[in-house]
């Protein structure tokens, strides 16, 4: 099956499921994302952020990312997330992604929207769709400072997705990327509103510990992308961390078994809550 862009999984609006976007470090958390899919029968994103290269360098993994995509017989997508350097987002262009994300909620808005719609062009110069982020999801994406959330204003999303050029909008609405420490107050009444005002697809991030309950509201009001990291590396974590602790002879092998494992159930797990089976 040949990659996929973005646009093509997000672009057919249907409040019933949203596509899955599922962060990986190496081969083996592709592996078990697209084992899910397969299984699924489910369109599929792999992605990576800018802030954890320093454990997965771009030039290394992109090249597996692709080809894993290609590999897979479900309609793949390969992304890259939270980009915030031109250089990291020309690397991922230059090696195929079919689309990229350039955050630039830090900054005012009319320099995000100038930043952006510089990302625009050059992506568009090699067919590639992009993400881009108005409001701030709260957190830490890797290797990044963590910031409070900034609820996403209707005014700003509107002007943010006329002005920039973007195919997908991230927006701030109480979630934050890692490990909640408590429940995150969800905004889905500011939700509903960016989507009766805006027509670009509107992405949720910060996924990991939403409840199905939560998912389910954010894709009957709008959101049609979810990004999910964190549960993915816990998950795989605790599948190593069981496999050492059931047979301390284990083997890098059975570690390496291990992560596709963690990382297939937790996809599974999530792809089926986003109403994904049979939608490929
Ligand atoms: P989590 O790590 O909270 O799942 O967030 C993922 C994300 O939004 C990646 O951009």
């Amino acid at each position: 099956m040949p990659l996929v862009h973005l646009t093509d999984l997000i672009s057919k609006p249907d409040n019933t499921y949203a596509i899955g976007a599922f962060n990986v470090s190496d081969m083996e958390m592709a592996m078990g994302a697209i084992k899910a899919a397969e299984e699924l029968h489910a369109p599929l994103i792999l992605q990576i952020a800018e802030g954890r290269l320093r454990y997965s360098p771009l030039d290394l993994l992109g090249p597996v990312m692709i080809a894993a995509a290609k590999k897979c017989s479900m309609p793949t997508a390969v992304h890259l997330d939270h980009g915030s350097t031109m250089e990291t987002i020309k690397l991922a262009l230059d090696l195929g992604f079919t689309s990229v994300m350039f955050d630039g909620s830090k900054y005012p808005l009319d320099e995000n929207i100038a930043r952006t719609q510089e990302v625009v062009k050059l992506a568009r110069s090699y067919g590639a769709d992009v993400e881009g982020e108005i409001g701030r999801v709260g957190g830490a994406e890797g290797d990044y400072k963590s910031v409070d959330v900034l609820v996403t204003s209707v005014e700003e999303a509107k002007r943010f997705a006329e002005e920039s050029g973007i195919d997908a909008m991230a927006v701030a609405i109480g979630t934050a990327h890692g490990n909640y420490k408590e429940k995150p107050q969800l905004r889905i009444d500011r939700l509903k509103e960016i989507h009766a005002a805006v027509k670009t697809p509107l992405v949720l991030h910060g996924g990991t510990g939403l409840t199905e309950e939560d998912f389910r509201t954010c894709l009957a009001n709008g959101i049609q992308k979810i990004n999910i990291a964190t549960a993915s590396y816990d998950a795989s974590a605790a599948k190593i961390k069981e496999v050492a602790a059931a047979n301390p002879q284990a083997k890098y092998f059975d570690f390496s078994d291990a992560i596709v494992q963690g990382t297939y159930e937790n996809v599974k797990k999530h792809m089926h809550i986003f109403g994904l089976e049979q939608k490929a």
